[in-house]
């Protein structure tokens, strides 16, 4: 008899396209729903507080929870008018694939549990080194995402400047170090430093420039100060598409500075370095090649669903004394791993989850020439609504932007800056709330900002028009 808790062929077909109908009506509703249900966390609590089923309901009252409860209060992330966070519209095939992917449930930590996912990431990952111009004998690996890429890089780097420190914790950290990143870096930089021990006072917020870009000469002469105090300049951390303005540090200007004192040379692409799938775009970029490590992020500007992050890495040989382990029990799969590597000795997961698959079986259906045309549109329809802010009275641009990623405000003469701040604040609820389209807001400089990312391959000039309206609308209501 088959186990309750299989599925038949056929009954596997049925339940498959019962699910597939489901999201294929929730795909279509996405250019008319609205983007956010803003729900409230206790009616979301109460929504979902139901005692533990002993007995199951079956499929149908699940397809019916999807409709009534999941689908409408989540946020469509997938719409037209998601402008947020670096969380672009998901491609459907990329999606579809995760079914494969948990299917298949390889376990692609080592190899004799997984010797096709394994060819497979060391194949998407060969594709991003030659994009990224990295040599050929570089290494690289899918991660759960960019904080854990850039925790992974920096162990290497702290191994590398401290080689004690593997072996003696602590103790073997006998200096002051410093990592150098703009003010605009991403808080996972800290976190590394944090949990690498080195705490976060060794992170040097180097300031940045009108555009919200590193100032080498501020490197410079941080590193300078640092090396005559004695402190030992441990690594260099260079985000090429920055999370509050997407703006791109001066990456040669960067790779020369760390390579004159000979310090480790991370790029933190997590959201720009989707560019490099770009013929167009990818020049910007240049200098990335002279990283020791790069922080990629396929499940942003890549759109790729969460989770796929991916470290990309120079010299292989760091991240083995950096992080092999050889338990026993998983010798077999070591025994054969001189071609083709057993992930979880050169990172920090053991059991993985096979993410590469995802992005290669996208780039095989599509090619990447489909992703660079999304994200050049992007970039061109970030041109149009930048034009048309400027164009109107009363708004500020704060950045030029890199890539497809500004911030602006409403900013009025006369108003002081505390009330700009509440205003702005404001206007994103009032946007939010109508439902219309959703972006967020940072701080730049002290200021609150209205910060919009054109990230979804299903944005038109007439969603971008319609979300300056609503900004204008809210702006006249908040005023
Ligand atoms: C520039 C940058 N680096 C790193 C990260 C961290 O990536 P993840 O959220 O995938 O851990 C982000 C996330 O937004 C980011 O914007």
């Amino acid at each position: 008899m088959t186990s309750p808790l299989d599925l038949e062929p056929d009954e596997f077909r049925r339940v498959a396209a019962a699910v597939a109908d489901a999201l294929a009506t929730h795909l279509a509703s996405l250019p008319v729903r609205g983007v956010s249900a803003s729900p409230h966390p206790q009616d979301l609590i109460d929504a979902f507080a139901e005692s533990l089923p002993i007995e199951g309901e079956g499929l149908d009252a699940l397809l019916v929870t999807l409709r009534d409860r999941v689908f409408p209060l989540s946020m469509a992330i997938g719409s037209p008018r998601y402008f947020g966070q670096f969380n672009p519209s998901p491609i459907p095939i990329a999606a579809l694939m995760e079914l494969v992917v948990a299917i298949l449930n390889q376990n692609a930590g080592s190899f004799l549990q997984s010797p096709v996912m394994t060819a497979i990431e060391h194949r998407t990952i060969a594709w991003l080194l030659e994009l990224a111009g990295l040599p050929r004998t570089s290494f690289g690996q899918f991660t759960s995402g960019g904080t854990t890429a850039t925790l992974t890089a920096l162990k290497m780097a702290r191994d590398k400047a401290l080689p004690e420190v593997r072996a003696r914790g602590a103790r073997g950290i006998d200096r002051e170090v410093a990592v150098y990143a703009s003010d605009q870096c991403h808080f996972s930089i800290a976190r590394s430093l944090d949990l690498l021990g080195l705490g976060n006072e060794s992170l040097r917020r180097i300031a940045s420039d009108d555009g919200y870009r590193m100032a080498p000469t501020a490197l410079a002469a941080a590193i300078e100060a640092d090396l005559s105090a004695g402190i030992l300049p441990l690594a260099i951390v260079a985000t090429a598409g920055t999370t509050p303005t997407g703006s791109l540090d001066p990456l040669a200007a960067i790779a020369t500075i760390a390579a004159r004192h000979e310090i480790h040379f991370h790029v933190d692409a997590a959201y720009g370095g989707a560019a490099l799938l770009s013929p167009a775009l990818r020049g910007k970029l240049a200098g990335i090649e002279r990283a020791d490590t790069i922080t990629v992020d396929p499940h942003k500007w890549m759109m790729i669903p969460n989770e796929a992050g991916c470290l990309l890495v120079r010299d292989p040989k760091g991240l083995v004394d950096s992080f092999d382990q050889q338990p026993a029990y998983l010798a077999d799969s070591q025994d054969r791993h001189a071609i083709l590597p057993d992930y979880y000795r050169l990172g920090i997961q053991g059991s993985r989850r096979a993410r590469a698959f995802k992005l290669w079986a996208t780039l095989k259906v599509l090619g990447s020439a489909a992703l660079a045309t999304a994200i050049e549109r992007h970039v061109e329809l970030a041109q149009r609504l930048l034009a048309r802010v400027r164009a109107l009275p009363d708004f500020e641009v704060l950045n030029e932007p890199d890539f497809a990623l500004f911030c602006f405000r409403h900013a009025p003469r006369g108003v002081s800056d505390e009330q700009l701040d509440e205003n702005n604040r404001a206007i994103q609820r009032h946007v939010e709330a109508s439902g219309e389209a959703w972006f967020a807001t940072t701080v730049l400089r002290g200021r609150k900002v209205l910060r919009v990312n054109v990230e979804s391959f299903r944005t038109t000039e007439d969603d971008v028009d319609r979300l300056l309206a609503a900004i204008v609308r809210a702006a006249r209501e908040v005023s």
